[in-house]
């Protein structure tokens, strides 16, 4: 028995340095970030530490001569330095890391710590088309993450530790609905962020919920022991239910995987957005919970959008769907819709046509949305037009062999770079801001910004930051009564917002 003991203490000590020496590394990621120290050695002298300029070099931070994308900055930083570029001996992207750390601190997209300080602007907001005002309709508990707005008023919300509760017509938060799939509370606090494993994640109203009262929940399921790991593993599952009173009642699962699929990878990266198209089909996002390797994996669920029809039963014309005879019976590939995503922290179907588009977060750049198709493969870990947080290449597809052409991969109808950490996108659509109608209005995290994008044929046409240091959106969704509710998180509580027009 007494080595068995020592095993496990040995194991024990093990995981506790392990986990300690991982909070350091992401704690002070910031502070070693490789383009940040680049530019305080060999930049500053004549930009400035603060990028606002010396006498010897230009402020950064105005407007620039050459222009400020991505793209442009890098060849500025070509043309205007070469012998500078040539002495410091630059391993190949650092180039385009000095450009996006200009372009990160020209946007002021604050630290993930940082992004969790948030303020509601007083007054009038004026944008493009419509200018606004921004109402607190009330403060809600901690983590909050998804929003589903019924059409008597109401608001349903989820926050991630805690679970669902009913927002009321007057914004009272009730009490937490008795009998949803339990929530777990937080392990730990990263930068201000939760990581949990068994998080709440998305809410989504049945297309008829008028005449049939389902509500379907994503969340993050957890097991230990049961089934037959040691530590919590966990995965994404949905499930449906109605509301009775203050209870959920019918409850069903409607999508879920087998047990060995679960990871112990904390939910931050799971997704779990959920959205209905034209036809009725159910869709949920699933995040790279495990190794990136996975996501080219059709029997495997992560880094995909799994399809489903409302009542559970898997469509027999999804691209890999299997017999069973063919197939592995833990296989989830028969669910498969698309996949190469990172992490779609987004999910929206287009009114007007019921097609799927979803948000994508990049590394460090290379934010997405995208429209999406069936069978399409988003290429990601291969490509990106991001870099890594250390600011090299991402080589993570390469070293895993992943071998793909571009041309066979999707590209992103809109490209956020720098990376705004897009979360979650509805289209507008009600009379209230008319001029925005069939607009994506898109949600961020680390920026704070609410964006509105316009698409016509497949290009952006237009694309605009409505308001910014809002705080971390979680949540954007079209109110019954036409208005914009965005739901924000911010440390120990989140707060959900209502714009309104003034003109
Ligand atoms: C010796 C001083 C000096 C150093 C060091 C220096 N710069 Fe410059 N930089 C300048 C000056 C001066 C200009 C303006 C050149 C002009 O307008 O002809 C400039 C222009 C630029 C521009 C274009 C600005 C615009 O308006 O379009 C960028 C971007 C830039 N520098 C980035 C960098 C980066 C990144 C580094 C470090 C790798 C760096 N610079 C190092 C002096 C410096």
């Amino acid at each position: 028995m007494r080595w068995l003991v020592r095993i496990v203490v040995g194991l024990l000590i093990t995981g506790i340095f392990a986990v300690g020496a991982g909070f350091w590394y992401v704690i002070t990621r910031d502070a070693r970030e490789p383009s940040m120290l680049a530019f305080r050695s060999d930049c500053a002298s004549c930009h400035g530490e603060d990028l606002k300029g010396t006498d010897r070099g230009p402020n950064l931070l105005v407007q620039l001569t050459s222009g400020d994308s991505a793209e442009e900055l890098i060849q500025s930083i070509a043309r205007y330095h070469p012998e500078l570029v040539a002495e410091a001996e630059y391993p190949e992207p650092m180039v385009k890391a000095l450009a996006l750390y200009i372009s990160e601190q020209r946007q002021e997209i604050p630290s993930t710590a940082d992004s969790h300080i948030h303020t509601i602007p007083e007054g009038v907001v004026e944008s493009r088309h419509h200018n606004f005002t921004i109402e607190l309709v009330t403060e809600v508990g901690k983590g909050p993450y998804s929003i589903a707005p019924l059409p008597d008023g109401r608001i349903l919300l989820v926050e991630k530790v805690r679970g669902l509760s009913v927002i009321d017509t007057s914004g009272q938060q009730g009490e937490l609905v008795e009998g949803t799939p339990r929530a777990w509370s937080e392990i730990a606090k990263v930068r201000g962020s939760f990581a949990v494993l068994g998080a709440m994640l998305d809410v989504e109203l049945h297309p008829d919920y008028a005449t049939n009262g389902w509500i379907y929940m994503s969340h993050s399921d957890r097991c230990q022991f049961d089934c037959g790991s040691p530590w919590p593993v966990t995965m994404v599952r949905v499930v449906r239910g109605r509301l009775d009173g203050n209870r959920w009642v019918d409850a069903e699962v409607i999508w879920s995987v087998d047990k060995d699929k679960y990871t112990v990878v904390p939910d931050t990266v799971a997704s779990g957005r959920l959205a209905f198209d034209h036809e009725g089909y159910g869709y949920v996002t699933v995040g790279g919970k495990s190794t990136y390797d996975n996501l080219h994996v059709m029997d495997t669920p992560y880094g995909k959008i799994h399809r489903f029809r409302d009542d559970g039963a898997i469509p027999t014309d999804n691209p890999f769907w299997q017999a069973e005879h063919l197939r592995d019976p833990a296989s989830s590939r028969n669910t498969v819709w698309s996949y190469g995503h990172r992490t779609a922290q987004g999910l929206t179907s287009d009114p007007r046509t019921g097609d799927i588009w979803a948000t994508e977060m990049g590394p460090r750049g290379g934010d997405e949305i995208n429209l999406i198709r069936r069978g399409g493969n988003y290429g990601w870990p291969l490509y990106t037009e991001g870099l890594d947080y250390n600011a090299e290449y991402i080589s993570i597809g390469q070293d895993l062999g992943l071998d793909f052409a571009f041309s066979e991969t999707i590209p992103p109808v809109v490209d956020f770079t720098p990376a705004p950490s897009l979360s979650n996108l509805s289209f507008h659509e009600g009379g209230k801001f008319p001029n925005w109608q069939n607009d994506l209005l898109v949600g961020s995290l680390r920026a704070q910004t609410l964006f509105r994008v316009r698409i016509e044929g497949g290009e952006v046409v237009e694309k605009e930051k409505l308001v910014t240091k809002l705080g971390r959106i979680r949540d954007v969704e079209m109110g019954s009564d036409g208005f914009v509710y965005v739901l924000i998180e911010h440390d120990e509580t989140g707060s959900l917002l209502r714009l309104v027009p003034t003109s």
